[in-house]
């Protein structure tokens, strides 16, 4: 009993001391994590994460498509991730007789396996700290220009070994002073296994998007095939399974609150060493601008999509896309606020500058550089705004636009390439234009453009406007705006015919007529506006931050030698560590790590586009037969549950692994109130969201019936 109360106590204090926060190189493990992981209960060493010598985790890891991340859970090549990942492959096989989407998809045998062309998984094979080849005769006198081009010149005379089939890339880390090599294996024959249908990959759709507590069974299944000698081979019908050299064992035992958990993928981007003015700018500046004009676009859509089924369906994608980054942000501030991110990153630059202070060299070498920042940033704000406001509204915001500029390329590349570069073209955008329009209606886009506008021309300094319309006035900037929506749609450039006719001129002809469109002036007024009196001063203080954020990491590393720093992440295989765990949002409030299939059940609204519920999955549910699906302690159905695990973007699909390295989740989400850990983590709010693998095993086999599939797999029962 002793031995338990101190072990407890023991526990308990580590898991007060840890930070939680952290992406970490898996070829650095040893050096700065294994200790610290072990003591928070992992039974593995660094060596059975990543090794160079033997199959390890990370050989069952892969970077899914280029934007997720996906994991081998079989001897037979399956490759387990989101369903929000297959999304477009699953989509690209639905016809409106046929739709896999909404039914869902079970292959029942290899041969009804759908191949995806340009779909591809990349395993990473090694990994090598290049810094002082890449970095060889760079100097600080250099300006950032000669700095690239040298930094450019080492890694093209990079000698690497690899065999023919693989490839490698070198990333810069910590803002470019440490520089890692990748050598990589690309398979381009991946092909559909299965889906669940939407209502449960996607149960609770954007409603429930980055939040807890969640319900959804986001996964999908696919399939690496390979040559007949197991390397990287096109698709093709004699190509097999893929062998890897490690799979992820199963664990049908679920983990509990304190259990320790890590997820292993590819991050995409996090900013966690920013200066506090390029805090501020985000809170004041980046995050609001972007949530209220993307307000305005979905309030558009919402409208239009709870008044019609049809256009419900055909706005679901655009507006989960829409959506998902909008309320990412706001949640953002929030928890930015919440945690006090500012003050703490003044604290921490009070300190840096009082031991700055100490030291004649360090303060030569890093004085300027806080208030460096400050200036840059400032003198930057007025662009960040304006370069928001034109991209949400003329590239993500209003339709038209990405016809217009697809339109307009069109005609460059007659210009520059000729006739039969334009033909190739062509062809290749009338049938993207085909597809595209399925889903698109120009009375919502046209109020899209109006309110879009009206916002554009209100709210942004009007030295920043393309010259076409200020008018001071309220009113007559509303009539302005409507007379220019009206013209910007009368040719008609919106609708699938006037496309075709388009496209179907010769490049001359095209040129001609495209030229005389209003859209496309105004279009090009909008380009070149940017181009002009925008851009040069962005990218001219982009490229001076870039360079003081080089610097400033640099010297966050020397000034404080007691922190252990990770790399900001940037698409390259991380991982990252932490338990099982609630968490309280706020005050009174306590969240449960674990959701069941009850919880679906209470959200059920029949018929409803988010919260309906698949009759197979009531009748399961109402017989309760889980099977050894079942969690072992509750004999409940579970469904998600939530960790400490410090994850980003890409991220999406990777695994969740226990203690022993056996699969246990698959990460899909972060909770609302802690998605500023892109910027600022804390423990406290800071949570990810994964599917329990046990739901996921319950939904291929006892409601899609594809039980064969967990044949393949291997099945442990580590707690007991
Ligand atoms: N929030 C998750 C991520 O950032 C899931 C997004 C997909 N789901 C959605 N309803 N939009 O990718
Ligand atoms: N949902 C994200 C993804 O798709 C993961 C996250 O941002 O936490 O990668």
């Amino acid at each position: 009993m002793k031995k338990l109360i101190l072990s407890l106590i023991l526990a308990l204090s580590l898991s007060f001391s840890f930070a939680g926060e952290g992406m970490w190189l898996p070829l650095l493990l040893k050096a700065l994590n294994e200790a610290e992981m072990q003591s928070m209960g992992m039974r593995m060493t660094a060596e059975d994460i990543y090794s160079v010598n033997q199959g390890s985790l990370k050989d069952a890891i892969v970077h899914f498509g280029g934007f997720c991340t996906g994991e081998i859970i079989s001897r037979s090549g399956l490759v387990l991730t989101n369903h929000h990942c297959g999304y477009g492959a699953v989509q690209s096989h639905s016809t409106i007789e046929n739709n896999l989407l909404k039914n869902g998809f079970w292959a029942m045998n290899k041969g009804e396996e759908l191949p995806n062309p340009g779909l591809f998984v990349k395993f990473i094979v090694r990994i090598e700290d290049v810094t002082e080849e890449v970095l060889a005769g760079v100097n600080e006198d250099m300006t950032s220009r000669e700095r690239q081009s040298a930094v450019d010149k080492n890694i093209n005379g990079l000698e690497v070994e690899k065999v023919d089939y693989q490839d490698y890339m070198v990333r810069p880390f910590f803002n470019g002073n440490q520089y890692f090599l990748f050598v990589t294996e690309t398979y381009s024959d991946v092909r559909l296994v299965g889906a669940p249908p939407e209502s449960i990959g996607k149960f609770g759709a954007d409603t429930d998007n980055w939040e807890w507590p969640r319900h959804t069974g986001d996964f999908s299944l696919f399939r690496i095939y390979a040559s007949p000698d197991n390397t990287p081979a096109e698709y093709s019908a004699d190509n097999v399974p893929y062998t890897p050299k490690h799979s992820l064992p199963i664990s049908l035992d679920g983990v509990e609150t304190g259990d320790f958990t890590l997820v292993f993928g590819f991050p995409g981007r996090t900013n966690q060493y920013l200066p506090s003015p390029a805090v501020k700018q985000i809170m004041d500046v980046v995050d609001p601008a972007r949530i209220n004009i993307r307000s305005k676009s979905l309030k558009v859509m919402d409208k239009y999509m709870r008044a019609d089924e049809a256009t419900r369906l055909k706005y679901a994608g655009r507006f989960a896309s829409v959506a998902n980054g909008w309320k990412k942000w706001i949640g953002e501030t929030q928890g930015l606020e919440q945690t006090d991110a500012l003050g703490k990153k003044n604290e921490l630059e009070t300190e840096f500058t009082s031991r700055i202070l100490a030291s004649d060299e360090l303060q030569s070498m890093y004085g300027n550089l806080l208030p460096s920042f400050e200036e840059l940033y400032a003198n930057n704000t007025p662009y960040i705004k304006a370069r928001i406001y034109y991209d949400e509204t003329f590239n993500r915001g209003i339709q038209l636009f990405r016809i217009v500029r697809n339109l307009d390329r069109l005609k460059s590349t007659y210009v520059n390439n000729g006739e039969e570069a334009y033909a190739n073209l062509a062809e290749r955008y009338l049938s993207f234009f085909e597809d595209y329009f399925e889903d698109y209606e120009t009375i919502i886009d046209r109020e899209v453009c109006e309110v879009l506008l009206n916002h554009f021309y209100s709210n942004l300094d009007k030295k920043f406007l393309p010259e076409s319309i200020i008018k001071e006035d309220a009113f007559m900037r509303d009539l302005r705006v409507k007379e220019l929506t009206h013209q910007l749609f009368q040719d008609e450039v919106a609708t699938i015919e006037g496309v075709r006719a388009l496209l179907a001129l010769d490049g001359k002809g095209f040129g001609e007529a495209i030229d005389k469109l209003y859209a496309i002036a105004f279009y090009r007024g909008v380009q070149d506006k940017l181009k002009s009196d925008i851009s040069p001063s962005y990218d001219a203080n982009t490229e001076g931050i870039r360079e003081l954020q080089r610097i400033y990491m640099k010297a966050l590393m020397e000034v404080f030698p007691e922190r252990t720093f990770w790399p900001d992440a940037n698409s390259t295989l991380r991982v990252t560590y932490g338990y099982a765990e609630g968490y309280e949002p706020r005050d009174a409030v306590t969240y449960q790590p674990v959701s069941f299939l009850d919880g679906v059940m209470q959200k059920y609204k029949p018929g409803d586009y988010e919260f309906d519920v698949h009759p197979k999955l009531i009748e399961l549910y109402e017989q309760g037969d889980f099977g050894q699906y079942a969690d072992r302690v509750t004999g409940k159905m579970p469904v998600c549950f939530l960790g400490s695990n410090h994850t980003s973007g890409g991220n999406s699909g990777s695994p969740a692994i226990d203690a022993d390295g056996n699969l246990v989740g698959l990460n899909f989400d972060r909770v609302w109130e802690g998605t500023m850990s892109d910027i600022h983590y804390d423990r406290s709010i800071c949570r990810n969201i994964m599917v329990d693998i046990r739901y996921v095993l319950f939904v291929l086999d006892k409601f899609g019936g594809a039980g064969y599939l967990v044949e393949e797999m291997e099945l442990v029962h580590p707690k007991s």
